[in-house]
Formats: structure tokens, sequence, C-alpha cells
């Protein structure tokens, strides 16, 4: 029998705000997943704002507790984890965020930043070892060492950064990676550049991917299966095809109604390009007032 990589069973994460209780926020409610050892996948979770996605990333990494239901990561629950299981979990479940910026320490540069978790987690043999490492990560997103290592955060475009926090997570070979709106911050060329190296880093390392997005069109491109979240309730769930091709539920349908239909066939980073072109026909064809 295959073993689980991560099963989430009926999590519940309430807010308190404020000490009274009726001020309390269900942002997830009775969540269950289950995700086998022995077969990568990519799973989008989508939903509108506020609809729990977060939540559900943060409640992964262990970042905050379940109210009730637990997480079982290699049949162990998360909370309780110690010593090397507990190393082992930090290094191969890794996250990617939706602004870059916000888990860089702007006093670092590139390199600091790529040799801290080497270090941390003893990666590399050597310095020499740690540099290749570096160098195949930074290949791996389409990045040229020469290019990044040596500059500060501030010197690097959005783009630049989000492909350094792809490259990080790749060093690590982790086995489960956590995508919140990881290009929802980038324009639309560089988009399909870094789903693509995730997509690589799935295909290649045989990692598992939790695609977290509010954008249906990425989702149909990047994963093999979806699950629907509504104010903290899973609506829907599915492969990617049949929910996107035949939603069942009313919200998936607005979701999918908000999909530009007649591009999503076409090859990611394609529809700017395109749209900007008919934007530029209209106003040539449009009358000189
Ligand atoms: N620390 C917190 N304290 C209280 N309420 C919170 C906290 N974090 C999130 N919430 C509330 O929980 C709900 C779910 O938030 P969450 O951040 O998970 O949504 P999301 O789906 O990630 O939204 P977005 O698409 O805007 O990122 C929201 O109503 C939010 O206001
Ligand atoms: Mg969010």
């Amino acid at each position: 029998m295959s073993k689980n990589l991560l099963e989430i069973k009926n999590v519940t994460k309430v807010y308190q705000r404020g000490l009274l209780s009726s001020h309390a926020k269900v942002a997830l409610k009775e969540f269950s997943l289950t995700l086998k050892e022995d077969e990568p996948t990519i799973l989008t979770v989508a939903g509108e704002s506020g609809s729990g996605k977060t939540t559900l990333a943060m409640l992964l990494l262990g970042f905050i507790t379940p109210t009730t239901g637990e997480i079982l990561y290699k049949g162990q629950n998360i909370v309780s984890l110690r010593g090397p299981d507990r190393i082992a979990y930090r290094r191969e479940v890794q996250a990617v965020f939706q602004d870059p910026f916000a888990v860089f320490n702007p006093f670092y540069t590139v390199d600091h930043l790529l040799t801290v978790p080497i270090k941390q987690f003893k990666l590399a043999k050597s310095g020499r070892d740690a540099r290749n490492k570096m160098d195949e990560a930074l290949n791996a997103v389409g990045l040229r060492p020469e290019d990044v290592l040596g500059r500060f955060p501030h010197q690097l475009s959005g783009g630049q950064r989000q492909r350094i926090n792809v490259a990080r997570a790749l060093m690590l070979k982790p086995r489960l990676l956590i995508a919140d709106e990881p290009v929802s911050m980038v324009d639309a060329s560089l988009r399909a550049n870094i789903l693509e190296s995730l997509r690589n880093m799935h295909r290649d390392h045989g990692v598992t991917i939790i695609y977290i997005t509010h954008d249906l069109t990425t989702a149909y491109h990047v994963a093999d299966s979806i699950t629907v979240l509504y104010r903290g309730d899973v609506v829907e769930k599915g492969d990617v095809e049949s929910v996107i091709r035949n939603p069942q539920h009313a919200y998936t349908r607005l979701l999918v109604d908000s999909i530009p239909w007649p591009n999503l066939d076409q090859k990611w980073g394609q529809h700017s390009i395109r749209s900007q072109a008919s934007q530029d026909e209209f106003h040539a064809g449009a009358p000189t007032p």
C-alpha cells in the first residue's frame, strides 16, 4: 500500500478577533485532503479573496495550528514533530509566496539568501559544491548566476526576486511545495516562465505542488486537479479539466466565467501580447479627432 505524504484531516481554523468569541472568524471549515508519497501531483486550491487559501498554506507550513482536526506529514502530526523529523519536514516542505520581497532581508545579498539554507540543512560538502548547487538552481529558473549573485533584493526586478525564491525552494529538493499566488505580482510574460519552472520542478524532481490562486486560467495550465474554496468551505473538487469544462457549483461557474475562454488553449504568456496587439489595431483603426 502506498504511503501518504500529506494527510489533512477535517481541519478547521477559527481566528479569534479580540477576546469576545462572538468576533471569531471561521477561515477554513472541515478541510480534508490526502496526497500520496509515490504519486507526485499538482493540485490547485482556488477561491476568491478571503476564502481561506493562505490560511491553508500557513497551516501546512506549521506557522499556525488547526483549531480542530490534524495535519499529518508522512504519518506524523506536524504539531508534534521533533528533532530530525522536524528538520526533515522543514526541508521537505517549502513555500513560495505572493510577494517575493516579503521574505527577503533587504540587507543581505542573493548569495547570502541562497547560502543560508545550504548551511542550515548541510546540503553541500564544500564551498565549490555549494556554488555549483546555487548555479544549478538559478539556471533551472532561467537566471544567470552572474546577473544576480552579489546583488541586493532592491537591485532585482520583481520577476527575478520571485525566480530566486523558486530557485531557493528547488535547491532544497522539497517533496511538497506550497505556492501561494506565486505569480500574481509579476507581469504576464514572466508568469509563464515562473509557472514553467514550477512544472519542471514537479516533472524532473517529483515534487508535489499545492498551487494557490484565484486565477483559473493559470490553474488550467498548471494543475492536475483542483479544489475550490468558498468562504472556507470546499464547494467543488476534481480533475482540472472536468471542473473547468463542466463546473457544478454556482461559485465555480462564476470563476470559470471570468476566464478569457478563447485564450485558454493558447500557450502561456501570449495572451497579454495578443491583447496588446489588438489594442494597437483598435487605436490604429480609430478615427483621429
Ligand atoms: N490572523 C488573522 N486574524 C483574524 N482573521 C484572519 C487572520 N488571517 C486571515 N483572517 C481572515 O480569514 C479569512 C481567510 O483569510 P485568508 O488569508 O486565508 O484568505 P485568502 O483566500 O488567502 O485571501 P486572498 O486571496 O485575499 O489572499 C479572511 O476573512 C481573513 O480576513
Ligand atoms: Mg491569500
